[in-house]
Formats: structure tokens, C-alpha cells, sequence
């Protein structure tokens, strides 16, 4: 097995107070709990309020996370953060959560990968503590996927929910506990199956871009969750052969929340059963890049995750991205 050079100290999450249900959606879009329930596994989602922001609810996650590791803000020296929907397009929003985190001397920068954001920012640290660029880096997924979310399409909008979660990275204590194997891969060919098409250099903010939505997410369902199932399988089995080790030594699987049915199929080809899965798409629906560290921090403060456990992360999105990580608690 390989001997982790990074390990995770410190989890946070932060879950905006306002539920919508799926009662609450079927007065939205022609819809019902039942649909939404089968084909998904979402009952409710959080959304956020206007002055819940990215920045804010980040803040907070990171904060929890500096406690629970004993780490000041100003050692952190590094800030990845996962979004596909930050407050504002520049400075970054890694920027700006460093700004109210009072994060001083940390390095902060954004990684694009949608809903892979968290894993690809975890890889990215890894790299930054093993070449000894920085001792200590909050990776942080946020998303206020709400304000991209178009409420009248219900084939998107019945799917996300906002929020935000972080952990840090830092050199492994024993040489034991961290980071075994990761992996990270993209398909740019499959872009358009999921993407915005407005807002950026080649479509700005124009009158015409409003009326036709463009602003907003737009995602090939079937498709996406064709390649889903088949990332995420791939990920699975190359971050456990990178870690030396198969399914049946992994004490819990923590997939991307995006459909329970997904989940499902993702377990089946690790050959995990559902009770070393986590899910709570139920609570949260699809939060993005904020999907795995959420459910990360809930698995560490129960307890489910620990000291010794061994734990699969896998996460697929837009893009196409995928990866994973195997990590030693
Ligand atoms: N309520 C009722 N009916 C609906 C709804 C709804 N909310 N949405 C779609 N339908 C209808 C469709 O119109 C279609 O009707 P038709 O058969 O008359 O044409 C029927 O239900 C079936 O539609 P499908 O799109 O085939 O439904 P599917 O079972 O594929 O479920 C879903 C759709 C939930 C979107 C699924 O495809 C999915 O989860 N896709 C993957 C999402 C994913 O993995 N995302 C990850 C990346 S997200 C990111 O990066 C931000």
C-alpha cells in the first residue's frame, strides 16, 4: 500500500437554512415527489438566502475546519476552491473567501472542473504539499447552484441545492493516515452536454441573453447519466489500483450526489453493498463541487469515518470531469 504523503485534518460544512421540497416544486414545474423520488432519490434541497454567499457559507466551513485541525488562519498557505457558480466571475472566489476568512498569507485560486471540483482541488493540494510548496491548504467545494438553476425547466431544477464544505491538507502526522491514490480525468468532447452558454467572452451579458436564459444550466439528462455511471466506475477502479487496494478492503464509499441510481451502480461495480455507501442526495440534492466534503464532514462528526478507515471518494461533472481519491483517516 502506498505511503500517503498529504493527509485531511479538519472538516466543515454549511448548509443554508431554507429547505424547498418536493411538495414545494410541484407547485413550480409539472412535476411530483413520487417522479422526483424514483428517478433521483431527492426529497428536499437547501437553498440559499441572498446574503448566505459563497464567501460566507465557505467561511464558516473553513472555520470549523481550522478548529477541529488546531491550524491558525494565518498558517494556511494555500486556498483550492471547487465552484461552477462563485459570487462573481473576478477576482476568484477562492479570493474572496480568503478576504473574510482574513486568510493573510495564503495563495488562493479557483479549480474548474463543476462538479469534480472538490476531488481535483484535493489532488491539487496533494501536489502543493508534496513538493513542499505549502504546509497547510484549505480545499474548500461551494456551490449557490439556486442562482443558475432555470425553476421553470424541470428537468434541471428539481436536481440542485446549494451549499458549502472544506477540509485541509496538510503533510500525513505518521506516514500512515492520508491520501493513498487519486486520479482525475476529462472529456472535453462531452462539454456540451451540460454547460452554460451565456455570461462568458463569447456570449456577454446582453438583453437577448436574458430572454433566452442563457444564463442558466442546461444539461443532457440521459446522456450525462449514461457517462456518470461509466466515470465514475473508471474512477473507482483507478484510484484503488493506485492505492494497491480493491473494494472489499474500503470501509465506506462516499459518491457525488447526483442520483441515487447513479450511487447505486457506482457501489455495484466496487462491489461495495449500500451500507458502506453514503447518501444523502435525500437532504441535500445535487450541491456540485460542495457534494463530497459535505457528506465528508457528516461521516467524520458521526463517527462513521474513523481513525484507520479507509474511505473511496468518487465524484463526476460537468465538463466532462471525474476522479477519486482513496484516503486513510
Ligand atoms: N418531473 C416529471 N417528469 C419529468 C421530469 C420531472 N421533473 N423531468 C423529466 N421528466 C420526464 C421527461 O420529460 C421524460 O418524459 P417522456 O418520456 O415523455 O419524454 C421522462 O420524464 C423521462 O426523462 P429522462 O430524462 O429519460 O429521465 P431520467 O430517468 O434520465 O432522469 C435525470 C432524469 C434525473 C436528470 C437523470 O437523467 C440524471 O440524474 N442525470 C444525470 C445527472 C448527473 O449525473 N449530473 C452530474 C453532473 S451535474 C454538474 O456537474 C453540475
Amino acid at each position: 500500500m502506498k505511503r500517503p504523503i498529504a493527509e485531511l485534518a479538519g472538516t466543515g460544512r454549511y448548509v443554508p437554512q431554507k429547505v424547498l421540497t418536493n411538495a414545494e416544486l410541484e407547485k413550480i414545474v409539472d412535476t411530483s415527489d413520487q417522479w422526483i423520488i424514483e428517478r433521483t432519490g431527492i426529497r428536499e434541497r437547501h437553498i440559499a438566502s441572498a446574503d448566505e454567499t459563497i464567501a460566507c457559507m465557505a467561511t464558516s466551513a473553513c472555520q470549523q475546519v481550522l478548529e477541529a485541525a488546531g491550524v491558525t488562519v494565518t498558517e494556511v498557505d494555500a486556498i483550492v476552491v471547487g465552484t461552477a457558480s462563485p459570487d462573481r466571475l473576478l477576482p476568484s472566489q477562492a479570493c474572496d473567501i480568503q478576504k473574510t476568512l482574513g486568510a493573510v498569507n495564503a495563495a488562493a485560486f479557483d479549480v474548474g472542473a463543476a462538479c469534480s471540483g472538490f476531488l481535483y482541488g484535493l489532488n491539487v493540494a496533494e501536489g502543493l504539499v508534496a513538493a513542499e510548496t505549502a504546509r497547510n491548504v484549505l480545499v474548500v467545494g461551494a456551490e449557490r447552484l439556486s442562482t443558475i438553476t432555470d425553476y421553470t425547466d424541470r428537468t434541471t431544477c428539481i436536481l440542485f441545492g446549494d451549499g458549502a464544505a472544506a477540509t485541509l491538507v496538510r503533510p500525513s502526522s505518521d506516514g500512515k493516515r492520508g491520501i493513498l491514490g487519486n486520479y482525475q480525468k476529462t472529456d472535453g468532447r462531452l462539454g456540451d452536454l451540460l454547460y452554460r452558454s451565456s455570461g462568458g467572452a463569447n456570449q456577454p451579458p446582453s438583453e437577448a441573453m436574458v430572454k433566452e436564459r442563457g444564463w442558466f444550466l442546461r444539461m443532457a439528462g440521459r446522456e450525462t447519466f449514461k457517462s456518470a455511471v461509466l466515470s465514475m466506475a473508471d474512477a473507482c477502479d483507478q484510484a484503488l489500483s493506485r492505492a494497491g487496494l480493491t473494494g472489499d478492503q474500503v470501509d465506506l464509499l462516499i459518491p457525488h450526489q447526483a442520483n441515487l441510481r447513479i450511487i447505486e451502480a457506482t457501489a455495484k461495480h466496487a462491489g461495495m453493498p449500500m451500507d458502506r455507501v453514503y447518501v444523502n442526495i435525500d437532504r441535500y440534492g445535487n450541491t456540485s463541487a460542495a457534494s463530497i466534503p459535505i457528506a465528508l464532514d457528516e461521516c467524520v462528526r458521526s463517527g462513521r469515518i474513523k481513525p484507520g478507515s479507509i474511505v473511496l471518494m468518487v465524484a463526476f461533472g460537468g465538463g466532462f470531469t471525474w476522479a477519486s481519491a482513496v484516503v486513510r483517516g
